[in-house]
């Protein structure tokens, strides 16, 4: 459950502007997902080996499509769930945030997609099934702030999905120190007659280098019906992850390989020093 240190951000009440806002780079993001099962997802048992679909084009190549069992933690607005289940997969997915939870179903229901889809908390992952897939993505795992929390989260998640099943989590990460709670993003995106003004500032007065945590926020300028609205969340706590450490946590975790990390959603572009980079993404294979 939510606890003094990790009630997620109030702009998360406001599903439809996040789903504007972020909608950017879904397809893309799937079509990796896809990806990595082609070219990662061990040889599942028989009772959960999953169905090979129509041919599909994935990342500019013709690709036979499998269709998996696949868990969004965190999945916020719900644009992976969407797109995948629109693509043939059985998806499920849970938030912290009810408000999300809510919109998913109401986006399904209109677009007549069987989602799955309830509120949960990823330090305690309660949700039944068992997955090919599991994702936490758009820096929603850096919500863990412990390194206990992040082991016992890596042994939750693997309990849930079948041997040889993949985890792609997705999260920030510097390319200079003083990058480190420094940071700030901008973006906008238009949706019919509103528009969604991103913004995601880190705040340096909260970098805590002992337990390796920092506040960060997200502001939405929101333009529409000829007005235009701020709404502001309040800081939270994050944990920085590195490289390194992330390996060594998954190490420590025992229940998964990590079998790469990607500079973005492409498997050709393996993560390495670039100005570019701002976040890794990473494929886990469970052993
Ligand atoms: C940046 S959004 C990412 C949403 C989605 N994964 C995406 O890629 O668009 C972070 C999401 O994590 C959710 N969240 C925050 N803390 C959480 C927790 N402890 N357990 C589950 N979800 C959480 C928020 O409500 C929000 O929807």
């Amino acid at each position: 459950m939510a606890g003094p240190d990790l009630s997620p951000s109030s702009v998360y009440r406001y599903p439809r502007y996040y789903a504007i806002g972020y909608q950017w780079n879904t397809a893309a993001e799937c079509d990796f997902l896809e990806a990595c099962v082609s070219s990662f997802l061990g040889s599942p048992d028989p009772v959960s080996r999953p169905r090979r679909l129509k041919a599909a084009r994935i990342q500019g190549k013709p690709t036979a499509r499998t269709v998996c069992r696949i868990l969004d933690i965190g999945c916020g607005a719900g644009r992976h769930l969407l797109e995948l289940a629109r693509r043939g997969h059985q998806v499920t997915g849970f938030d912290l945030r009810p408000e999300m939870v809510a919109f998913v179903q109401g986006e399904a229901s209109t677009l007549k997609l069987a989602v799955a889809v309830s509120v949960g908390d990823l330090r305690d992952v309660t949700v039944e099934g068992t997955f090919d897939v599991a994702v936490c993505l758009m820096d929603t795992f850096r919500f863990l702030l412990t390194n206990d929390e992040i082991v016992g989260h890596l042994r939750q998640v693997a309990q849930r999905l079948v041997l040889g099943g993949l985890y792609v989590t997705d999260f920030w990460i510097p390319m200079q120190w003083p990058q480190i709670g420094s940071e700030v993003y901008q973006w906008e995106q238009t949706e019919g007659k509103t528009t969604v003004r991103v913004f995601y500032l880190q705040h340096p007065d909260s970098i805590d280098p002992v337990s390796q945590t920092f506040e960060d926020e997200l502001v939405f300028e929101v333009e529409e019906d000829g007005a235009t609205r701020a709404i502001r969340g309040e800081r939270t706590k994050t944990r920085l992850i590195l490289p390194q450490e992330f390996r060594a946590l998954v190490d420590a975790s025992g229940v998964f390989e990590l079998v790469g990390t990607f500079g973005e959603f492409d498997l050709d572009k393996p993560l390495k020093p670039s100005a570019a980079t701002w976040r890794m993404v990473s494929v886990l294979k469970k052993t």
